[in-house]
């Protein structure tokens, strides 16, 4: 069950996507930090669009008060996309990256707690049906229609960004490595005040009460949605069918019960629930459940 090469490739276990080239991942290693860096890092489909938003809106004032039109995308770009419209020498410090690399593919630098990073996870049954819908409408990734298969590639790790579980340990377990935020999509879902504030702590960001309270309305997500900024609508054609989904789809905890039969709830189960044992997190799978 290998992902169609033109899809992905795979370099050092990690499979990558199509708008990057080995050189460009593998150049990364020694990609220069500098300690005012800030890095966005998650799994796919774990809120890091959001996250980007918030951090834009907290970074950038123009952003915030709308005097700015620049997408998430330019303002925060992906650490290991190669991409030619961006140039990641011309951004403004602090520079702010995204990105879904495993921990042990990041600039060596990052390490001895260079730079901060902001990690953000998400319970993994939201995120692979998050994913499921997303890759019926991007063209870079293997159109899956099957949501059972789906559900095998998916914990078997034969997808972009490969094992969810791996993803999530990797980061946890070299904390000390790094410093390091722990965020989770469902809090800020429960309390998005709190986790900016927090997000604005660990940045050393003094915002005002209005300020604050500007950044969580415009990443509500019904205020993202509509934000062309902060939406992901933009992106290119040949990127997105646009027709077939969205970036902001439903935005909620426990979408999972919608579509995993029990079956498929206990063979995920069965998969990765001792694994996730070990992980201190403690997973929220219905916006209900307590925190
Ligand atoms: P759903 O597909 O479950 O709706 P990523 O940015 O890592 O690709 O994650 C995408 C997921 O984050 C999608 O989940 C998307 O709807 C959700 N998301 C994006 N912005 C959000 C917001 N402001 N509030 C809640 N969820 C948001």
């Amino acid at each position: 069950m290998e992902p169609s090469k033109e899809y992905v490739f795979k370099y050092k276990g990690f499979y990558f996507g199509a708008i990057t080239t080995l050189e460009h991942v593998a150049s990364l290693e020694d990609f220069e930090i500098k300690d005012s860096d800030i890095f966005i890092a998650t799994y796919p489909k774990s809120g890091t669009v959001w996250t980007q938003n918030i951090l834009a809106l907290i970074m950038s004032e123009g952003h915030r008060n709308g005097t700015e039109n620049m997408a998430t995308m330019d303002r925060i770009p992906w650490l290991e996309y190669d991409m030619e419209s961006v140039d990641f020498a011309t951004l403004p410090s602090p520079r702010i990256f995204a990105t879904h690399l495993p921990y042990y593919l990041v600039p060596r630098d990052m390490r001895n707690k260079r730079a901060r990073i902001i990690y953000v996870t998400r319970n993994p049954k939201d995120v692979m049906v998050s994913y499921y819908h997303f890759s019926k409408f991007m063209n870079t990734l293997k159109k899956i229609p099957d949501f059972n298969l789906f559900m095998e590639r998916f914990l078997s790790g034969k997808v972009l960004a490969s094992s969810w579980i791996d993803h999530v340990a990797g980061w946890y377990s070299h904390a000390e490595d790094f410093n390091i935020l722990f965020l989770t999509y469902e809090e800020m879902k429960k309390d998005l005040r709190s986790a900016v504030l927090k997000i604005c702590n660990f940045l050393g960001k003094k915002l005002s009460e209005e300020e604050v309270d500007s950044v969580v309305r415009q990443a509500t997500f019904e205020n993202m949605r509509k934000d062309p900024r902060a939406n992901y609508e933009n992106m290119p054609e040949e990127l997105a069918e646009k027709n077939k989904g969205k970036f902001l789809r439903k935005g909620t905890v426990g979408d999972w019960k919608n579509i995993m039969t029990v079956a498929q709830n206990e063979r995920f189960d069965k998969v990765l629930g001792e694994r996730m044992k070990t992980l201190p997190i403690k997973f929220v799978w219905d916006i209900n459940d307590e925190m």
